[in-house]
Order: C-alpha cells, then sequence, then structure tokens
C-alpha cells in the first residue's frame, strides 16, 4: 500500500497523542515566530499552539484527507498538502519547524535524510527543530515483529502494521546522527501512547540549526 493512501484511509479515525512540551517550546520560539508543522495531521499541535498565542503557523501533510479534516475541525489555521518531497517555502523562511510523529512514518534512512536536507533548507540561521518520535522497545510484540521485518526492509525497528503502514522505531544513535546539524537545546525520554494504544519508548529533541 502507498503510505499516502494509508493515512487517507485513516484520516478520519485516528487520534495523535505524542505530548507537545509547550512550557519548553517557549523558551526558544517567540509568539510571533514563523511556524512550519511538518506531518501535520489534522492540526492538532497547531490547534494547541494558536491557542497559546502563536499566530504565524503553517502545517504540510502529504494526506489530503488529513488536511481537509483540519480545515474543518479548525478553519482558521493554515494547512497545506505537501505534494512531493520538497517544502514548497523559499529558503530561510521558517523559524522553527515541528515534526512530531513524522520520522516513524518514513521508514529509509534516505528519505529522512532528505527530509532533513530540506528542514535545514528553509530554517531560519539559528532556526529551531522540534521532534518527537519512537525508539525500539525490548519487549516481546515488538521485538518479534522488529526481527520478523529485518529480513525485509533492512533495517532492526521498522515494521508494517496490519492495516498497511509501515513504521519504524528507531535506534537512538541514529537519531543522533540524523540530528547531527542542530546543537541540542532539549533532549529527553518519555513513554508514548501509540495511535493504536500501545506503549512505546520515545523522545523529544529540541534543537537549534548550527552553522554549517
Ligand atoms: C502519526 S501522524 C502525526 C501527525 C501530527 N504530527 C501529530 O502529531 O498530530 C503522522 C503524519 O505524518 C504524515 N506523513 C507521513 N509521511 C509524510 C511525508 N513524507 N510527508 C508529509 N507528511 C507525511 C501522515 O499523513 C500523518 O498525518
Amino acid at each position: 500500500m502507498k503510505q499516502d493512501e494509508y493515512w487517507n484511509s485513516v484520516s478520519e479515525k485516528k487520534e495523535f497523542t505524542t505530548p507537545f512540551q509547550a512550557e519548553a517550546f517557549s523558551r526558544f520560539v517567540k509568539r510571533d515566530n514563523r511556524i512550519l508543522d511538518i506531518g501535520c495531521g489534522y492540526g492538532r499541535t497547531l490547534d494547541e499552539l494558536y491557542h497559546n498565542g502563536y499566530r504565524n503557523l503553517i502545517g504540510l501533510d502529504f494526506s489530503s484527507g488529513m488536511i481537509e479534516r483540519g480545515k474543518q475541525q479548525f478553519p482558521y489555521l493554515d494547512l497545506r498538502v505537501k505534494e512531493n518531497d520538497t517544502i514548497a517555502l523559499p529558503d530561510k523562511s521558517v523559524d522553527a519547524v515541528i515534526l512530531f510523529a513524522v520520522l516513524t512514518c518514513i521508514h529509509t534512512n534516505k528519505k529522512q535524510e532528505q527530509l532533513l536536507e530540506e528542514i535545514k533548507r528553509v530554517l531560519k540561521p539559528e532556526g529551531i527543530l522540534y521532534v518527537n518520535d519512537f525508539l525500539l522497545n525490548t519487549d516481546e510484540r515488538n521485538l518479534s515483529r522488529y526481527e520478523k521485518f529485518k529480513e525485509v526492509y533492512g533495517i532492526y525497528g521498522i515494521f508494517e502494521l496490519p492495516e498497511g503502514a509501515v513504521c519504524r522505531h528507531h535506534d537512538e544513535a541514529w537519531i543522533k546522527q540524523l540530528l547531527k546539524d542542530f546543537s541540542e537545546l532539549e533532549y529527553s525520554h518519555l513513554t508514548f501512547t501509540t495511535m493504536n494504544g500501545h506503549k512505546s519508548n520515545g523522545f523529544y529533541f529540541i534543537g537549534k540549526l548550527d552553522n554549517v
């Protein structure tokens, strides 16, 4: 199944849950800063930002179903369909990027790196990146699916859900490598409840773009 088709098929049903650390975010991002939420889903994080006084907000998601739901639910938000692998915004045009539970949907190293390159292109110098995502787990259910799908995808931590999504739980060393051009401002381990109601290891990271 193509992954945008999967996300469209669940766009009316799923509730996303990874928490937004409002207090930490407000220490690094001002209320009038331009903030881009990539893979924004139906816009629940942008809505939380809106209610925290942020107004310069854009959301992008490759699922037109998610964007439609968001427009219905939060008509005051600027939500747009992301048409391809590029971000349709100029270089150095946003102060902060949010990436919540999106890496988990992009399973190859190469595609994740391409997205990070685009994020670095659109961020202003010393721009802020706030990521949260899933880390590897050690329970039996996860171990068996990591083993099973390692044969198929070549990376430990990638697995298919029965309904068609391909997901990834990350080795922490890979996350550090992926985010290497950002100076760490905050990094914490968290336990997330997944969109399917299970518990999973996760992290959040807030970093500042280095001059590279
Ligand atoms: C688990 S949901 C999280 C949504 C949102 N970030 C949140 O936390 O509420 C992942 C979202 O990423 C979107 N997505 C996955 N891969 C993407 C890609 N390559 N480009 C843009 N959006 C993507 C999906 O359509 C889905 O809405």
